[in-house]
């Protein structure tokens, strides 16, 4: 188990800035950061970053937490895992003791990452063989070299050669521990029927596929032969790590250039990424030769709204990709296009131009999506008048899809001038296919969950309302957390509330509700304020997470909380103590209600007098409080 002072030393090393910023573009609004959330979908971004606390929370959908929570929620990273990475990544050395921790073990037996494992294996295992093994230089590397890739693209990529044998590297990995099971699920071996394997990217040379945080989750792999009957290109299957239509291809080494330029070059192939990057052109990805998915789609806004894709040069091409840019159109991304000469490729055109010559080619012909289309069909139309109609149809379909009333409208005027048509047939054009859009989008929606409980931002604290007295105690330490260092009453909220709930000796159900209340009484003892750092970089994740959630709310945009916690105190000074005393009358009051339900079912089937009597007398005295309870608080209605 990593030891406390290890954790201690991570936490507060975590840069959060730094931490997210590797996955969320995010830009300086005041004293905050302000980016497009990753664990939901929003055009107008409302995920905060607070440099000076050490958090995030989204506003949206109300995820909350530190560094380490930002790891173990966006990478499905543990616990352990999470702080080994930031150990790693700001030069921590990590202090174990001897204990075992059996949920580490039983993670780290877990199958994401034995394939993870098994992959990355692999890719090292395939680039190994291209630079050191003859057969690997003969064949993999003087391809590579033929097409031009210098040696430090090469490792950049970590590109690679699998043997060209039914058996080499199976057997090399079977050798080096691996289970045939997950180089399987890898998609690198296949099984025959006889239960033999055979090697499934035999004589390709490899390109490994990344994930955003530089794992290897799968391969493409290119045949040798020029006149081989095989698939060009062979991919891994869908696993448990590698989701095709969630994954762009170069989207690692791509990211950073990407968010600092605020555009993205959209290309098909692996080589023109390859290619692209090496002529300094870094800000490119490829949808890996489908067509693009509202998951890669998903995946590139969260570094810009702003696209270019690159095209092979032939008409029916063009055609067939005109779809999957509306869809870029629908998710409210500027898209701009570039047109290649028949028969060459963003790779060979790159390559025959040279790279500086190929960058003033793009930034000489990069032209507007829409624009594009129009003069795209408008070309083919000949003048024919219905094949005019159709063509202004299909302009409108893409230009209907804009989400955003301002840009929308700018190209309406436009594609009509284009057209030769009036702005109003245009216009009217555009609006019934949005009314026809958005009914069926509707129609869609009411079989779509609602998403409320995510809303509230309290996933974590709602599991069984009406249960237990998690709301109460919630509410409680909340009031700790964020007013505790508040004066009051001589003293501070801190220091009056802990000894008010002591001399009630009041325990809290939620266990993670009673250990923040344990520390805080610890705090109390020395002192009448608490430094709330302690919480938010606390080794227990737990009581880390929810302090971050609890504090976060201070922040909210929500004019409710300014109202009734800051602006009011400093004008009303009433405010405060009846928004504390009415919260620890509600927990008192499940409290006592908790005990008085015990007294009425040990009542039942009593039958000694004294003891029945007794009970009675027991429930009365509850009674009586919860009566002088209610009447305090205001809360009349007990649940
Ligand atoms: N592709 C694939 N399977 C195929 C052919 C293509 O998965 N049988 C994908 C690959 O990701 C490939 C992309 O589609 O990179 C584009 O295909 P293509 O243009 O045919 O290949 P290039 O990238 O141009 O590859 P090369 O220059 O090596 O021929
Ligand atoms: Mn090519």
């Amino acid at each position: 188990m990593i030891t406390a002072a290890t954790i201690s030393r991570i936490f507060h090393a975590a840069n959060i800035e730094e931490v997210v910023g590797e996955y969320v573009a995010l830009k300086k609004r005041g004293g905050n950061l302000l980016g497009l959330c990753p664990f939901h979908n929003e055009r107008t971004p409302s995920f905060t970053v607070t440099p000076n606390k050490g958090i995030y929370k989204c506003f949206g959908c109300g995820k909350a937490g530190t560094a380490v929570g930002f790891l173990m929620e966006h990478e499905q990273m543990n616990y352990p895992e999470a702080l080994k990475w930031l150990a790693a990544k700001y030069g921590i050395e990590v202090e174990e003791d001897g204990e075992l921790d059996r949920e580490q073990l039983q993670a780290d037996a877990k199958e994401r990452e034995s394939l993870l494992i098994a992959l990355d294996w692999s890719a090292m295992h395939f680039k190994n063989i291209l630079l050191n093994e003859a057969e690997g230089q003969n064949i993999g590397l003087s391809y590579f070299e033929e097409r031009g890739f210098r040696a430090d693209t090469i490792e950049k990529f970590g590109l690679g050669y699998c043997l060209d044998s039914w058996d080499a590297f199976h057997q090399a990995a079977f050798k080096a521990g691996f289970k045939p099971d997950y180089l399987e699920k890898g998609g690198l071996v296949k099984k025959r029927d006889d239960g033999s394997y055979f090697d499934f990217f035999k004589g390709r040379v490899m390109f490994p596929i990344h994930n955003l945080s530089g794992k290897v989750i799968g391969f493409g792999g290119r045949v040798m032969q020029k006149d081989a009957k095989t698939a060009k290109y062979m991919n891994s299957p869908e696993s448990e790590v590698y989701h095709k239509s969630d994954t762009l291809y170069g989207i690692f080494q791509a990211r950073k250039a990407i968010s600092q330029l605020e555009n993205c070059y959209l290309v098909e192939g692996y080589t023109d990424v390859i290619t692209l990057h090496q002529a300094g052109i870094q800000n490119v990805v490829a949808s890996s030769g489908t067509s693009l998915t509202e998951g890669q789609i998903k995946l590139l806004k969260r570094f810009t709204e702003n696209v270019t894709v690159l095209y092979d040069g032939d008409f029916a091409g063009i055609k067939a990709s005109l779809r999957g840019i509306d869809l870029l159109l629908t998710q409210g991304l500027n898209v701009k296009v570039v047109q290649f000469p028949d028969g060459e490729d963003p790779d060979s055109y790159c390559r025959k131009l040279g790279g500086d010559d190929f960058g003033k080619f793009l930034a000489e012909t990069t032209e507007d999506f829409i624009r594009f289309k129009t003069g795209l069909l408008l070309k083919d139309t000949n003048n024919d008048p219905i094949k005019k109609a159709e063509a202004m149809r299909s302009v409108a379909e893409s230009v209907a899809l804009i989400p955003d009333n301002l840009k929308r409208e700018v190209y309406l005027r436009e594609c009509a001038l284009l057209f030769g048509f009036g702005e109003e047939v245009f216009g009217k054009e555009v609006t019934a296919i949005r009314r026809r859009n958005r009914i069926d989008k509707d129609g869609d929606k009411r079989h779509e969950p609602t998403g409320r409980i995510e809303a509230t931002g309290i996933p974590l604290s709602i599991e069984t309302p009406g249960i237990t007295d998690e709301f109460q105690e919630r509410d409680l330490i909340g009031i700790l957390l964020k007013l505790g260092n508040l004066p009051f009453e001589e003293t501070t909220v801190m220091k009056w509330v802990i000894e008010d709930l002591q001399a009630s000796g009041i325990v809290f159900e939620v266990a993670v509700y009673q250990r923040i209340f344990d520390e805080f009484a610890k705090q109390a003892e020395g002192s009448e304020t608490f430094d709330d750092m302690h919480f938010i970089n606390h080794p227990d994740i737990e009581i880390s997470t929810r302090a971050v959630n609890l504090i976060s709310e201070k922040y909210t945009l929500s004019p409710h909380w300014e109202e009734r916690y800051e602006v009011t105190i400093k004008t009303t000074e009433q405010a405060l103590p009846h928004d504390i005393l009415s919260a620890i009358n509600r927990l008192k009051i499940r409290k006592v209600n908790r005990l008085m339900d015990e007294v009425g079912k040990s009542l039942e089937g009593l039958v000694d007098e004294e003891e029945v009597e007794n009970k009675q007398l027991i429930r009365k005295h509850y009674e009586f409080l919860r009566k002088e309870l209610s009447s305090n608080s205001g809360t009349a209605i007990v649940r």
